[in-house]
């Protein structure tokens, strides 16, 4: 109940929350993703793209609208699923794990390729479809995790995953100003580091092409090192 409250006096404050009818647990999280869905389909007519993004994401949309500028025709129309494509992942099989799916609310030994649900990337066009398929699926219980659930709906609708590499995988990214100006999502950043980086990456000079690609390659090199020894959690 004091939760409540508190989400109740926050909405009065500031006016921008959206509330779906349903408790807000880990294991309700595809049900956000369902109300997400449906809510942006209904009331962002006008938007040509919509991105999710977890809390613990240093979410960089400059970046973001580069990519897709220099990889799409801006006029493009066409469905768009983009972010870190997981490849051929089963399902846990394990009850005491907390993304456990029996086999009975999921029959096949593999998902269909999704994009890790850190941060994820949909065209309006992939929207719709992905949104339709939703409401057309049936829901097991328990549900399927929320990025696998949007993966599995993207298959119905014949919407394919895109990869992209600036879109931080399980490793941390460890801090470079360059890096993370050009990357699009960062995934394990805590609130305060959050504020710190944003301001940092946000204030000039801005990095050169040069710069941009040193960055990138010495600080994915890095985030590889600390997982090879072990000095970073994955996933
Ligand atoms: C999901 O939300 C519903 C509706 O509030 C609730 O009854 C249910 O217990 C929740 N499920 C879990 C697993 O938290
Ligand atoms: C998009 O690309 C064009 C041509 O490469 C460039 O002139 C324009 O400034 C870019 N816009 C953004 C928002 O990056």
């Amino acid at each position: 109940i004091p939760l409540a409250v508190k989400t109740r006096d926050k909405a009065r404050e500031k006016g921008d929350l959206v509330q779906g009818r349903f408790l807000d647990t880990y294991s309700n999280l595809t049900l956000k993703t369902l109300s997400m869905l449906g809510w942006t389909r209904r009331f962002c007519p006008q938007a040509h793209f919509m991105a999710k993004v977890d809390d613990d994401v240093l979410f960089n949309p400059s970046a973001l609208l580069h990519f897709l500028n220099k990889s799409r025709n801006p006029y493009e129309q066409g469905d768009l699923y983009l972010g870190r494509v997981h490849l051929h992942v089963a399902p846990d099989r394990d009850p005491d794990s907390k993304h456990y799916l029996p086999s009975g609310a999921y029959p096949p030994s593999v998902f269909p390729d999704y994009c890790s649900g850190t941060a994820y990337v949909l065209s309006r066009s992939a929207l719709l479809k992905i949104s339709l398929a939703a409401s057309a699926s049936p829901l097991s219980t328990p549900l399927p995790p929320e990025d696998v659930f949007v993966g599995l709906c993207a298959r119905a609708a014949g919407v394919m995953p895109s990869h992209c590499p600036l879109f931080s995988g399980g490793p941390s990214v460890p801090y470079g100003r360059c890096c993370y100006q050009a990357m699009v999502s960062i995934h394990h950043i805590p609130p305060r580091d959050m504020l710190h980086y944003w301001a940092d990456v946000h204030s000039p000079p801005p990095c050169s092409w040069l710069n941009v690609r040193a960055s990138l390659g010495i600080c994915k090199v890095r985030a590889m090192l600390g997982t090879a020894l072990g000095l970073e959690q994955g996933l």
